[in-house]
């Protein structure tokens, strides 16, 4: 069934050119970064709009990487047609996120156990009561391992994926007192799209934004951090 729909109306690939292991990132500029720096042998199965896709190795292990735009509804495409007409079986999303807890620090990482949100993106299954997106337990423990061997910093908790990014009610940081860490825009829909299709997923975030404290990462940061970030993504797939 699924092969019919390869190439599907966003990704260029045909049938088998994406690994069972995707890594999925906001910026498709990103994704050919990461696959011109950390895969071997990488080839590019799709530039529609601009939204690149690579699938190369790592440590002899196949991998693909996908730029998925910014917000649910885009990072909903592009998962719904890797998980169902690709037959892809695990997602990791590796992205930044803004903290809304003063205890997260600029370059940390917080890797999303659950994903709550203002998005109607979920309404389309008509769940009788609130749905709790997750992510994959065992892709969460294998981070949390892979992070403490290396020393990285992380937290593990829950994020808001948000439907807005200039937040006009300034009413996000309310989360904080539920226990809600970070912000981001996708995890929702990502974690919804991998329950429905009985599939795993998984968010990685890198603290780029302290919105408490009102500080922003530099350049050096975002650079050494989003090393820990990739090491601990493709050491998991
Ligand atoms: N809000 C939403 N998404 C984000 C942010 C933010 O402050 N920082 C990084 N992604």
């Amino acid at each position: 069934m699924s092969k019919e729909q390869c190439p599907s109306p966003h990704i260029a690939a045909r049938y088998g050119e994406i690994a069972k292991t995707v890594l999925v990132c906001g910026d498709p500029l990103r994704a050919k970064f990461i696959a011109e720096n950390f895969l071997e042998n990488a080839v590019c199965y799709s530039e529609i709009r601009g939204m690149y896709g690579f699938t190369g190795t790592y440590k002899g292990k196949r991998v693909s990487v996908q730029g998925h735009g910014m917000g649910i509804p885009s990072i909903g495409i592009y998962t719904y047609e890797l998980f169902n007409f690709y037959d892809v079986e695990r997602i990791i999303r590796i992205g930044t996120a803004g903290a809304i807890s003063s205890d997260l620090n600029l370059g940390d990482m917080y890797f999303a156990m659950g994903a709550c949100t203002d998005s109607n993106y979920g309404h389309q299954y008509g769940f009788p009561a609130q749905f709790a997106p997750v992510a994959d337990y065992g892709l969460l423990e294998d981070a949390v391992r892979v992070a403490r061997e290396n020393g990285f910093p992380f937290q593990v908790g829950n994020i808001y994926s948000a439907d807005v990014f200039y937040d006009e009610s300034d009413r996000q940081m309310e989360w904080g007192r539920f226990g809600v860490k970070a912000v981001e825009m996708e995890s929702s829909g990502l974690y919804i799209n991998a329950a429905a299709a009985g599939k795993k997923a998984l968010t990685i975030c890198t603290i780029s934004d302290q919105l408490v404290r009102r500080e922003y990462a530099t350049a050096e940061q975002r650079r050494s951090s989003f090393t820990n970030m990739m090491k601990v993504a493709l050491e998991i797939a």
